[in-house]
């Protein structure tokens, strides 16, 4: 099968195409012949290999899963000997385990138990690609805040892929929702339910006096010490990047009255693709997509998400061949 290989650590050309063996299925896992996966900044962390602590958990010295992705959508090929939950034919969305990979492929395997779940009716397979990543980390942020009705939230970052799905999935939980993003965004995310949005070339949220319950920083782009003084008493900030974070976590769960969250590592279950495939069939959630390239142009498509300012995400579709 054709996959995208990565041998070292480096730039979006690391990355080349490769003829390599097509993976066969254990007795539980499901081969999947993939049509649509996405590059995530989760790939480009690996295969630049930044932050550096990345090859304590990758490979220290070259990454030790030479083909990345994780996100896709595509048809079940073929089923191992105790499979029961998909059949051959049947169309799927999912993700790969936390820290395990290998979509960026025309051919993947997957447990059945695993992040997968049946493709929603009436979704692309280019939609359904883009769903899990952004949605889990997001999910995963918004449910250590204990999400409730009423709770006021303010989503930074809230036109990328972790943004655009805090967004929904914070109206979901019935939060009031402040949306921060550029202009060129505000009327997208203001499309995704946000009660408002601050455009924050215009307004700088931390000195206009409004407080919120949670600043969920979905793009690592603020920080706590800025933030702090727009948290109401008790509140917290939610933070998707930064080392320093997990010990700022550490520090306010015994210091002071504001907290801050750093939910890792991302937990990728069926429950919640299951959930994800619910509220899209519901008419409640939607995938954002930026730009679809051809897997063979992945460079491509790695360079324009080191740029940091995709909207939503960016979608490899692979030619059935
Ligand atoms: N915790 C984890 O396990 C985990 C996993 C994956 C990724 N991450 C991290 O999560 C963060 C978000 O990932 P993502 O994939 O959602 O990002 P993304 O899609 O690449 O975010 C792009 C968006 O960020 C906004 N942006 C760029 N610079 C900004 C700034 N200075 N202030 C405000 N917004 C800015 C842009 O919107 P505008 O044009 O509207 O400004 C753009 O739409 C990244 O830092 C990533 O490293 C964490």
């Amino acid at each position: 099968m054709r996959a995208v290989v990565v041998d070292r650590y480096g730039p979006p050309d690391v990355q080349r195409l490769e003829d390599v063996e097509r993976p066969i299925p254990k007795a539980d896992e499901v081969l999947i012949k993939i049509y649509a996966t996405t590059v995530t900044r989760t790939d480009c962390g690996i295969r630049g290999a930044k932050p550096f602590f990345i090859r304590f958990i990758f490979g220290v010295r070259r990454p030790k899963q030479r083909i990345l992705g994780t996100e896709l959508a595509g048809e079940i090929e073929a089923v191992g000997a105790a499979v029961s939950l998909f059949a051959v034919g049947d169309p799927v969305f999912g993700s790969t385990a936390a820290f395990q990979s290998g979509t960026h492929a025309e051919f993947v395997c997957i447990p059945e138990s695993g992040p997968l779940a049946h493709k929603p009716v009436g979704m692309t397979f280019e939609e359904a690609a883009s769903v899990t990543d952004g949605a889990i980390l997001a999910l995963m942020c918004l449910e250590s805040v204990k999400p409730q009705s009423g709770q006021t939230i303010l989503v930074y970052g809230a036109s990328g892929s972790i943004g655009t799905a805090g967004v929904q999935l914070a109206k979901h939980f019935g939060a009031d929702v402040t949306a921060v993003c550029r202009t060129k965004n505000v009327e997208l995310v203001r499309s995704l339910g946000a009660d408002r949005v601050i455009d924050y070339t215009q307004e700088d949220f931390t000195k206009n006096g409004e407080t919120y319950d949670v600043i969920f920083d979905a793009v690592g782009k603020h920080s706590f010490s800025r933030c702090k003084g727009s948290l109401k008493r008790g509140g917290a900030y939610v933070a998707t990047d930064g080392l320093g974070n997990a010990f700022l976590a550490l520090w306010t769960s015994r210091v002071g009255n504001k907290r801050v969250l750093f939910p890792i590592p991302p937990h990728y279950t069926k429950k919640n693709v299951l959930l994800l495939k619910e509220l899209i069939e519901a008419g409640k959630y939607r995938a954002v997509i930026d730009r679809c390239y051809p897997l063979e142009e992945i460079v491509e498509a790695t360079r324009y998400v080191e740029t940091e300012q995709k909207t939503g995400n960016v979608v490899l579709t692979i030619d059935a061949g």
